[in-house]
């Protein structure tokens, strides 16, 4: 089919999980589609500034063009053919990464200045590119509760209203340092990588949707684990490793 997937993957880290996250999910597509077109960016690496609200691109000179010359010009040339926009980030104060919403605020250049009335009521821009590649949310967090991404999503659903991105998933882990504990998460990472197929084939589950988000461990004990892995010394590192023995026995139905 030869799909383009403009990805971003958003953690300033390396390794990152919620890229592994990305990682898996581009696998599943590539599963469906053995010539997809994946271009991948780094906001933190690249050369891009925040937008200034010159107004420039609304201007009648050059309207739809950004004043600054900068990195963005590569990804925005990826979004003009995309037909997916995977966007991975970790979840930092409940919301993007800065690097991030950096990013996003630079999408401005695809809208144009008069106000039209939103589908759902309220008030929109036009569009100026015509694209609406598919959306994707790839997000992890250290709480364990997955309530801890409702403003995340929030924020990501009302992009993709105003941008005109039909919203196609949204991948979402919570309690990842409970990923350093092996096994724990390899149900997850295999739906991760079947809502990429699913995705590819038309709509990802509810049910795939839901083996990624669902929780293997406990609160009170995964809050233990967190708490204890960042502390020094072989006595924390047995006491980590057995609240995942334990959390593993009882999924797997033997403790
Ligand atoms: C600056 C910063 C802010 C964070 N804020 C939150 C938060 O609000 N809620 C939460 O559950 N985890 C928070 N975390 C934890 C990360 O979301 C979590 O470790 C994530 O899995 C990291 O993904 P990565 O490996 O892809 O960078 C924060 C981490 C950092 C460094």
């Amino acid at each position: 089919m030869g799909s383009v997937v403009l990805a971003i993957s958003g953690s300033l880290r390396t390794p990152s999980f919620t890229e592994k996250m990305l990682d898996l999910c581009i696998d599943g597509m590539r599963e469906k589609d053995d010539s997809l077109e994946v271009h991948r960016f780094y906001p933190h690496t690249m050369e891009i500034g925040p937008c200034t609200s010159c107004w420039s691109c609304w201007g009648h000179k050059r309207p739809g063009v950004c004043a600054q010359k900068d990195d963005f010009e590569q990804i925005l040339d990826v979004y003009k053919r995309a037909d997916y926009f995977l966007l991975a980030a970790p979840l930092y104060i409940f919301d993007f990464p800065a690097t991030v919403k950096n990013v996003i605020d630079r999408f401005f250049i695809d809208l144009m200045p008069s106000q039209i009335e939103l589908p759902s009521g309220g008030t929109q821009h036009p569009k100026r590119f015509g694209r609406h590649p598919r959306a994707v949310l790839i997000s992890s967090c250290g709480f364990p509760e997955i309530e801890n991404f409702n403003l995340l999503r929030q924020h990501f659903r009302i992009i993709c209203e105003h941008m005109e991105w039909p919203l196609s998933g949204e991948l979402l882990i919570s309690a990842a340092a409970a990923a350093h504990a092996p096994k724990l998460f390899d149900r997850k990472y295999e739906a991760i990588r079947k809502a990429g197929a699913e995705l590819i084939q038309g709509e990802i589950t509810e049910s795939t949707t839901e083996a990624i988000s669902a929780p293997v461990i406990p609160a009170e004990e995964y809050r233990r684990m967190a708490s204890l892995s960042f502390e020094r010394g072989i006595t924390s590192k047995v006491k980590v490793a057995a609240i995942a023995i334990k959390a593993l026995r009882r999924k797997d139905g033997t403790g």
